[in-house]
């Protein structure tokens, strides 16, 4: 595809060169998100960070990712702090942020959002997630975390095993991974949810489509016992009609150190988009994981501002000019990676 200029909504606009790419970029952004050496390519360049829903990781790597290449933020969270609380409309409100802004990354509750902002917007729009659609830029920093996991075990992605736990009915960001892996057409795949929330139909046939292996279960312990990663996914309760719902399936499956040796392979990497629920009736990823070397979780969330970074230097543009506007950063930064 043709980087510069473009929307990034869905993952199903990429072709396995286009990934390949982003990710040739990510490894050149590391000493950057590092903070070994500094940029200024994007200097003057602004983002505009629009976060409807509530968020952490996304929001703030969005935002480092932007300001490690020299450019700045301008950013507005939740619907109240906008004139969206006064009605305006997505319409309006893309064509008044695209003139403030080269580059905007948004999330927003409803499916199909963030592309309705983008017909409108004058600058390329990146989806951070709408509603239980698609986080497209999660599921590349997601593959790239598999990548770099499974490489340093001797594997690949290629014949990755992969189980994906949780919610997978409403969970974006595993919708988001699994319509990427079609890609890779080798991959096996078991889909782990309560019935109710089973991966959509859909997703699950353009898998089997794109030649993937793909199982589906409503058990932990069997479903782990053969992959080289299991993915676990918190309940998305904002998606429930109420708690009460939500409730009927938090803590259902909980990886913890025992069942992990017991049931996995050795070396089964962990991974989770995070947050994971810590709360007592949740702990789909106990904390007494935390000392586990397999435990990815953390160096994932790290990996979001590498392939953050790629986008927006492929978007803008100015991938090959990161080099050319740097330097060596003077302040102590020792023992942060
Ligand atoms: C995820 C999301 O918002 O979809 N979080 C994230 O962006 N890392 C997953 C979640 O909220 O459960």
């Amino acid at each position: 595809m043709q980087f510069a200029g473009s929307h990034i909504l869905s993952v199903q606009q990429f072709q396995r060169d286009d990934v390949e790419r982003i990710f040739a970029v990510a490894d050149d952004m590391r000493p950057y998100a590092q903070r070994r050496r500094i940029t200024r390519v994007l200097e003057g360049a602004i983002l505009g960070s629009m976060f409807f829903e509530p968020s952490t990781r996304t929001r703030v790597s969005f935002g480092s990712a932007f300001n490690l290449l020299g450019g700045e933020v301008r950013e507005t969270t939740g619907f109240e702090s906008t004139a969206i609380a006064k009605g305006e409309s997505l319409y309006d409100t893309a064509r008044v942020l695209s003139g403030y802004s080269d580059v905007i990354a948004m999330r927003h509750p409803a499916e199909g959002s963030v592309g309705e902002f983008a017909v409108a917007s004058r600058v390329p729009v990146i989806n951070g997630g709408d509603g239980s659609n698609e986080h497209p830029s999660q599921a590349l920093l997601d593959l790239y975390t598999i990548n770099s996991e499974i490489a340093g075990r001797g594997g690949s992605i290629d014949k990755l095993r992969i189980a994906m736990v949780g919610d997978l009915r409403h969970g974006r960001t595993v919708h988001s991974l699994c319509k990427l892996l079609c890609l890779f057409p080798n991959v096996q795949v078991v889909l782990v949810s309560p019935l109710e929330l089973r991966m959509p139909g859909e997703i699950v046939e353009d898998m089997r489509k794109s030649g993937l292996q793909v199982m589906e279960s409503d058990v932990l312990e069997a479903s782990i016992a053969h992959v080289d990663i299991v993915y676990s996914t918190r309940i998305q309760e904002e998606r429930f009609s109420s708690q009460e719902e939500a409730d009927l399936y938090r803590g259902r499956f909980r990886l913890n150190q025992s069942i992990y040796t017991s049931h996995c392979e050795p070396n089964t990497v962990i991974m989770h988009p995070l947050p994971r629920d810590s709360r007592d009736n949740a702990r789909e990823l106990d904390d007494d994981l935390n000392d586990n070397p397999n435990l990815a979780i953390f160096r994932q969330a790290d990996n979001g501002v590498l392939v953050r970074m790629a986008l927006f230097a492929l978007i803008l543009d100015v991938a090959e000019q990161v080099d050319r506007h740097a330097r060596d950063v003077s302040w102590y930064t020792a023992g942060r990676f």
